[in-house]
């Protein structure tokens, strides 16, 4: 009884997935310089891949946890893994294609998998028929292209019952964690130079430290004001001390218990969290999946340019997610439309990339805007009325010109004391957003 009400506990929990942030690390020495950060502001656009074990099953890389799987059944997955399809030269100019700046690779999921050679975990891509570290041939790629590289690492492992249960079994915990400093510092020494560290599942509030307690009710969530206070802890600032000291200029994400260089937000933004002192990335899923899943259906091209719009015009980056399937192809359908992104960016990019959030606030009934040291443009995302949009006084330059980014055409406008006007935008011809650059 205890035991079903402990697994629908962990399921509710899963199917929340998000992060309690009950117990940060909030050490603001080991901050990346705010300089160094700009590089990966400045991307604003990055891809996500997730790929691993969990790919063969096609039901998502919480399959094994999920359904409870038997791991030394789950592990027995290595040995269908050839990934005969996988090339990292044709990810990397996929995601150049899409206009991508940077990407993310799991390194290793919460089933423990790692896709590099380790001397830690006793389970990893070299010991299946593919024998490859994909890692390797990963980064290389990123470096050869000029791609900002990205590794994802889950210090959670649900091949450890300490993960969920760290005071009790202690000595298994400390493995895991053992697991982790090294498989961290070999990703850190061993693949060059590395521009972004993604952890996922090292917080100690998130889904076992920390987030279980037994009541009168039996398993339950621990309240987020009663973080677990056992001896057990990732000690993530020694863990990104570490990180620091073999990649000095990398950039670092919050999920390991400390803090990190930016905020994240998962597939939803909640306006409230958005903070305006951290620089933030939006996380989100180009076919609705993580892992490759044959239920994926992929997010038409208005929702992925608007949603793109959205998130830099708050100041945010986006990360957008594919799922390769187990041979390591990424879905054609998902390769089309993130080419239909790539050709938006290519004509409107100057708008994105390197930008900051303008003078205009993003609001859903039209759109934003972004800005640079000469520009700011406007994102027009949903079509006003009439064609005529009538914007607040928010800048203090007098406009000189107002001009279509994709035809060129010339904007009328008209700015006063009180408000901005643009007219005629409806007869200017664009494809999901309509931005219009201003220049002074
Ligand atoms: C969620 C999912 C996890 C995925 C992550 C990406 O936490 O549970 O599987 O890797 O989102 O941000």
């Amino acid at each position: 009884m205890m035991k079903q009400r402990f697994l629908l506990f962990i399921l509710m929990f899963a199917a929340l997935g998000a992060a309690v942030d009950a117990q940060v690390a909030r050490d603001s020495s080991l901050l990346l310089p705010k300089e160094k950060l700009k590089v990966w502001q400045n991307a604003k656009f990055g891809m996500f891949i997730h790929w691993g074990l969990y790919s063969i099953q096609g039901r998502g890389e919480w399959a094994m946890f999920n359904e409870r799987q038997d791991i030394d059944e789950y592990a027995k997955l290595k040995d269908q893994f050839t990934a005969e399809k996988f090339n990292a030269d044709e990810w990397v100019k996929i995601a150049a294609e899409a206009g991508c700046k940077y990407m993310v690779l799991t390194a290793k999921h919460h089933d423990g998998f790692a896709l590099f050679d380790s001397k830690a975990g006793g389970f990893n891509s070299m010991m299946s028929p593919a024998k490859k570290d994909f890692i390797k041939e990963y980064t290389l790629a990123c470096q050869k292209m000029g791609m900002l590289t990205g590794i994802y690492y889950s210090p959670l492992d649900w091949r450890y019952p300490g993960f969920f249960f760290p005071t009790m079994y202690r000595r298994n915990a400390e493995e895991m964690k053992q697991q982790t400093y090294t498989q961290v510092r070999e990703l850190m020494s061993n693949y060059g130079n590395i521009d972004i560290l993604w952890y996922d599942g090292g917080e100690d509030s998130w889904l076992g430290h920390g987030g279980l307690e037994t009541g009168k009710n039996g398993w339950q969530k621990r309240p987020a004001d009663k973080p677990y206070t056992g001896a057990f802890t990732w000690d993530p600032v020694k863990l990104n001390r570490m990180v620091r000291s073999l990649q000095s200029s990398i950039v670092i994400n919050p999920r390991s218990g400390w803090m990190g260089d930016f905020d994240t937000h998962e597939v939803r933004i909640r306006e409230k969290d958005i903070r305006k002192d951290l620089p933030w990335e939006y996380c989100t899923m180009i076919a609705g999946v993580w892992g490759w899943q044959t239920r994926g259906t992929v997010m038409p091209l208005d929702s992925c340019i608007r949603t793109l719009a959205g998130v830099v015009c708050r100041g945010g980056n986006m990360l957008l997610n594919v799922g390769p399937n187990a041979k390591g192809e990424i879905e054609p359908a998902q390769v089309a439309r993130l080419r239909e992104i790539g050709a938006w960016l290519k004509v409107n990019g100057e708008s994105v990339y390197g930008t900051e959030e303008g003078p205009f606030e993003y609001s859903r009934s039209w759109g934003g805007s972004t800005k640079t040291d000469k520009n700011v443009y406007l994102h027009i995302t949903r079509m006003p009325e009439g064609g005529l949009l009538v914007l607040p006084p928010a800048l203090t330059k007098k406009i000189r010109s107002v001009v279509a980014l994709a035809s060129g055409k010339k904007v009328k406008f008209k700015q006063t004391k009180e408000e901005i006007r643009f007219e005629g935008l409806d007869k200017i011809s664009y494809v999901s957003d309509l931005v219009l650059k201003i220049g002074f």
